[in-house]
């Protein structure tokens, strides 16, 4: 590939924390310092004041101007809406929820048409609702060239404790968006590096309207994802739906109870999803077992019946990214039970479910084949009622069936595996 370089470079560097700035001026002196003409300046300032500065007093009289090439490896601290980089960036049209999203989308907008973004970032932006605006945002701006993602959630960045995928992306501004390249390896030493060639449909749906971003890194797993799209149904069809369990605890503390006593239903928290079944009351003395019955918290009750619950957070012990556990309208012995918000449950209009449905939607969630084609756009241990939404499930009639073979069965991976294989041969490519 042929470049046009500038003759000169003129680089611009921004840090905040000052501790940096000896190092980083040395860094910079050695820039200077080779053949290619390269001057350097350094703003000890805070990014998202800077850029936005930039942009509002516009590209003639910045003291930057605009950009052709970035690079950036950002900070990531959520930003809640009230932050001062909030208001900031409200005032450039910017939404956005992480540190990181912001940095990478304040660069794009200060590049010039054709500029060339690379960023490291962590994974969490390609689904999930927070995201979405920058998703949109990132999109509508540049094409997106080559997406690299290291798939250990723990080796990238072993020292920042950052415990999801991070992923390298390389975008151009105002470009026309053309095949995308996906490389993947494991770690930042993994040499063994993966690469395909991709369509931008494959990795960016055109009917999709939460713009998730999916990273198929081998043949394989594509064709994983060719198989899932392929069932028969979104969730809806299926007569279920998925939300977040409405208990939000530290909001309603003063509602809790330990221990189930009179005048309370049960509450149910992780804790109490095992083995792919719920265990209440559970004797941990960490978390409430109950919840008071009143005027406030009726309103978060569901009524007893058959419900598929999933964790939002899967822990680093479990092996897929989807757990899904079945409570029977027997399992608790009321007439009402209440679910914590870590806990994202499957219901028929805030009602149970058919008892086979049920057992089919959560064995076919707990499937080697759903936890490969989920990986494939999730990248994070959090597992969002939207992604659940967002995925095809196979028809009501396999689903029941499957439920029916499930409910007695074993519920090691490789049973559930056969009988998702089994009831439902579209996975399998038949
Ligand atoms: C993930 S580190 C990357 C460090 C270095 N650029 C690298 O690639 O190894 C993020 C850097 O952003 C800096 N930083 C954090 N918040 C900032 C802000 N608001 N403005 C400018 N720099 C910031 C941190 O001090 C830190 O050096």
């Amino acid at each position: 590939m042929t470049e046009t370089w500038p003759v000169t470079l003129d680089l611009h560097a921004v840090e905040v924390d000052e501790d940096l700035i000896p190092a980083l001026k040395e860094t910079l002196l050695g820039c200077e310092d080779v053949s290619t003409p390269v001057t350097t300046a350094l703003h000890t300032a805070d990014f998202i004041e800077w850029a936005t500065r930039q942009l509002t007093i516009g590209p003639t009289t910045a003291e930057a101007g605009l950009f052709d090439l970035a690079i950036l490896n950002p900070p990531y601290r959520k930003l809640n809406t009230a932050s001062p980089e909030c208001g900031l960036l409200s005032d450039v049209g910017i939404a956005a929820t992480n540190l990181y999203a912001a940095f990478v989308a304040l660069t794009l907008r200060l590049l010039v048409p054709g500029g060339q973004l690379v960023a490291i970032t962590p994974r969490s932006f390609c689904n999930g609702p927070y995201f979405k605006a920058f998703r949109r945002e990132i999109l509508a701006t540049g094409s997106l060239r080559r997406i690299h993602v290291y798939e250990s959630r723990s080796k990238a960045f072993q020292d920042a404790e950052v415990l999801q995928e991070n992923v390298v992306l390389h975008m151009v501004k105002d470009a026309e968006q053309g095949d995308v390249i996906i490389t993947s390896s494991s770690g930042g030493d993994d040499e063994a590096i993966r690469e395909r060639v991709v369509a931008f449909a494959t990795v960016v749906s055109p009917n999709d309207p939460n713009s998730f971003i999916h990273i198929v890194a081998d043949e394989r797993e594509s064709a994983v994802a060719g198989n899932v799209r392929s069932l028969a149904a979104e969730l809806g069809c299926i007569g279920a739906s998925v939300s977040t369990g409405k208990v939000v605890d530290f909001r309603a503390r003063e509602h809790l109870h330990m221990e189930p006593q009179v005048g309370t239903v049960p509450l149910l928290y992780p804790v109490h999803l095992r083995d792919g079944r719920v265990k209440w009351p559970a004797s941990n003395g960490k978390k409430a077992n109950a919840i008071a019955v009143n005027a406030e918290t009726r309103r978060m009750f569901l009524p007893t019946g058959n419900y598929v619950l999933v964790k939002r957070f899967s822990s680093k012990e479990e092996r897929r990214r989807v757990v899904a556990s079945v409570l029977e309208s027997g399992d608790l012995g009321t007439d009402e039970l209440a679910v914590e918000n870590h806990v994202n449950v499957f219901h028929h209009q805030g009602s149970g479910l058919p008892l086979q449905l049920a057992w089919g939607i959560a064995t076919y969630l707990n499937s080697t084949t759903v936890d490969v084609f989920f990986r494939q756009f999730n990248g994070h241990t959090q597992v969002n009622a939207t992604d659940l939404r967002s995925i095809r499930y196979p028809s009501v009639e396999q689903l029941r069936t499957l439920g029916h073979a499930a409910r007695d069965g074993a519920r090691d991976q490789m049973t559930i595996d056969m009988l998702v294989d089994r009831f439902v041969p579209e996975l399998n490519g038949s």
